[in-house]
């Protein structure tokens, strides 16, 4: 059976992109092993937050967790800062990673360029969410692709401490789709769809009204050939178009690009709004529902009941591996 773990940042809005690249996934894992989803909240303050619109953020993501089609009679939802075991797993995560690991990650190279300050916690981000995967016995976490290296570093901190201190932890396998695993940007597809881009039309947010689903795709970047077709060096903003229309629609990439021999990009543009609205449509439907409803407290203190009765399991067996007196 596998075990399933991830995590995403209460940061406000979500894209696209996250659906796409991770969220989405969630959904369709439910099926196939044991899942826990955590919001990591205590991720979101390696940038400093406005307390308010954190708890706000918080609460949304639960919500959005559940519109999306997770189900909390087959999944555990809960938030990180409700499970102790997440921080105190995390310390000591960071006494077994080193400086040097963490100062290469590309994550925190973006993040901390050109910043006036930088949190210690930005820096050690990586040890936090070995921390989360590692609490669970987690043998399956499915991420977008520019997690990759964070995981690659759980997989290091997990070995070095067996090692060290004798078989503690399972080495957790990364999930990273081939087609959708790196959505790109609107109107640059070199860069990654991230709603930290100040240009909203660059990204597609899951709570976009149709109007502005229509308009974002209809101004898209493309190319100059005019031909649809999935070619991801030399026509990476059409591929990246092609990849979002096949995950909404579930449809290869292949009889996509047959539906379109001999159309021009209008036509595509069209199609793939109405997809992407279609997609989405729902989602908001049943957003607007998990927001007004009480059972939304309920979930998380259930979730986060379930959560703190695995994670201090494992704590208890690492505690007593690292020589950390327990009386
Ligand atoms: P975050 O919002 O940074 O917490 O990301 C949540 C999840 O979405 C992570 O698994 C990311 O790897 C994934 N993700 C974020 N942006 C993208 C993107 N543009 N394409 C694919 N996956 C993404
Ligand atoms: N770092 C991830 C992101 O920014 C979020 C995250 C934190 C996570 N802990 C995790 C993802 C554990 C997977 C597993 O997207």
């Amino acid at each position: 059976m596998k075990k399933i773990f991830s995590g995403v940042q209460p940061s406000g809005s979500f894209t696209i992109g996250n659906y796409i690249g991770a969220m989405k996934r969630f959904v369709d894992l439910q099926d196939e092993g044991d899942c826990l989803f955590c919001i990591v909240n205590l991720h979101s303050l390696t940038v400093p937050k406005d307390a308010e619109l954190l708890r706000q953020y918080t609460m949304q993501l639960a919500a959005m967790y559940l519109s999306i089609g997770i189900d909390p009679n087959k999944s555990t939802i809960f938030i990180q800062s409700q499970v102790p075991e997440h921080a105190e797993l995390g310390w000591l995560m960071q006494c077994t990673g080193y400086i040097g690991e963490l100062e290469r990650m590309t994550q925190y190279k973006d993040k901390s360029q050109g910043k006036e300050v930088v949190t210690v916690g930005l820096l050690t981000y990586p040890a936090l969410m070995a921390a989360d995967i590692l609490l669970y016995n987690t043998t399956h976490v499915p991420v977008g692709e520019d997690q990759k290296q964070h995981l690659e570093f759980t997989r290091d901190m997990a070995q070095r401490f067996n090692k060290k201190y004798g078989e503690t932890f399972i080495v957790p396998e990364p999930m990273i789709q081939q087609l959708g695993g790196r959505i790109m940007s609107l109107d640059d597809p070199s860069k990654k769809m991230s709603k930290s881009n100040p240009n909203s039309g660059s990204y597609i947010a899951l709570l976009d009204e149709p109007k502005a689903i229509e308009k974002k795709i209809k101004r898209a970047v493309t190319d100059s050939e005019g031909v649809v077709r999935y070619d991801k060096e030399n026509k990476p903003a059409v591929s990246n178009l092609l990849t979002i229309y096949a995950a909404c629609t579930g449809d290869s990439i292949e009889n996509i690009v047959k539906t379109y021999e001999g159309r021009g990009y209008g036509d595509f543009k069209k199609d793939l709004a109405e997809v992407v609205i279609e997609t989405l449509v729902p989602i908001q439907e049943n957003y607007k529902r998990w927001m007004d409803s009480p059972e939304l407290h309920t979930i998380l203190k259930n979730g986060a009941h379930k959560a703190h009765a695995l994670a201090s399991e494992t704590m208890d067996k690492v505690k007593r591996n690292m020589g950390l007196v327990t009386l």
